[in-house]
């Protein structure tokens, strides 16, 4: 019988758990990584900074994981398909699936651009969206796997600047949900994450003041998993905002959302990345 952390993961794949994780070489993926590692799983970590996925290998190992690193693009289909090749080869497939990658610009309507929204819906929901059309039959097979997509608490209403953004979580939850009804009874559930506010390399762009509730990464890692082990359909935190975002924002009147959401969209202020600066530099795709 091999170590697995005194986790019961609740699949059967007759060695420690496999679990990947995308977007794994910063934030919360790279914490979720090392936390699975700490439990004796087998991580493999994505994401496009090779320099930054081995630092990540490094934690999940010290941890006392296993790590096999895939540098890559989530909305390249070649590398997600060869990704997952390189996993059924290693690991014969995988038990869990966390689909972390995410973007998350500011746009005002004012100054709209489509770009920002294919580029935001290329990595948050279609880079999704390769990954399940790789794990998916694999799992359904063995008649067990998790997936997890971490959406985000934006999802619930098109926050004031985040059009891109919330439209893209909330397409993700929608999916998702559509996903965890059609695979019932396949072994294979679905389960949504939809955190609050998170340190990482998103978050330390924001105007502190417009984050309410700020979790340290671990706290937030450690949150995701509490809820994927209990096998929550919606994994929502902290609660003192995703309680009155999911059962109170999400269901005010329109014309009272408007209103609000339109006085405090002075607070939402975001210093671009480098990555959104070089795309805007190149103007419409
Ligand atoms: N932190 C929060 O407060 C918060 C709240 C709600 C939801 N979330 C969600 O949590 C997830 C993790 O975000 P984070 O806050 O930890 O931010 P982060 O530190 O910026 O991490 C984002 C991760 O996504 C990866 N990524 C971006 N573009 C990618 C691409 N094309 N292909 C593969 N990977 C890509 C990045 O890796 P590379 O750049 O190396 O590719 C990085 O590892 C995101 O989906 C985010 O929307 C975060």
């Amino acid at each position: 019988m091999f170590y697995n952390g005194g986790m019961d993961d609740g699949v059967k794949s007759g060695g420690p758990t496999r679990v990947l994780v995308t977007g794994a070489t910063s934030g919360l993926g790279r914490e979720l990584a090392r936390q699975l590692g700490a439990r004796g799983w087998r991580v493999a970590a994505t994401g496009r900074r090779a320099d930054e996925l081995q630092k990540t290998a490094q934690l999940v190992r010290a941890a006392g994981g296993e790590a096999l690193v895939l540098p890559g693009s989530v909305t390249d289909d070649e590398q997600v398909r060869g990704h997952y090749a390189a996993i059924r080869s290693a690991w014969g497939g995988l038990d869990w699936a966390i689909l972390n990658s995410g973007v998350g610009e500011a746009m005002d309507a004012r100054e709209f651009s489509a770009e920002v929204v294919r580029w935001t819906f290329d990595v948050n929901l279609l880079g999704a969206a390769r990954w399940l059309e790789a794990a998916l039959p694999g799992m359904i097979a063995q008649g067990s796997g998790v997936i997890v997509g971490v959406a985000s608490l934006a999802g619930y209403r098109g926050l004031p600047k985040s059009g891109p953004y919330s439209a893209s979580k909330a397409a993700l939850m929608t999916l998702l949900e559509s996903a965890r009804v059609d695979l019932r009874g396949t072994g294979v559930e679905v389960v949504t994450v939809c955190p609050g506010f998170v340190k990482s390399e998103m978050t330390a762009r924001n105007d502190r003041r417009s984050m309410p509730f700020l979790m340290e990464t671990p706290d937030g890692a450690a949150a995701i998993l509490r809820g994927v082990d209990a096998r929550r359909s919606v994994v929502h935190f902290p609660w003192p905002l995703s309680l009155p975002v999911k059962y109170l924002l999400a269901r005010l009147p329109d014309a009272l959302y408007d209103r609000l959401a339109f006085a405090a969209r002075n607070f939402r202020k975001k210093t671009p990345s480098e990555e959104a600066l070089r795309r805007a530099s190149r103007g419409p795709a």
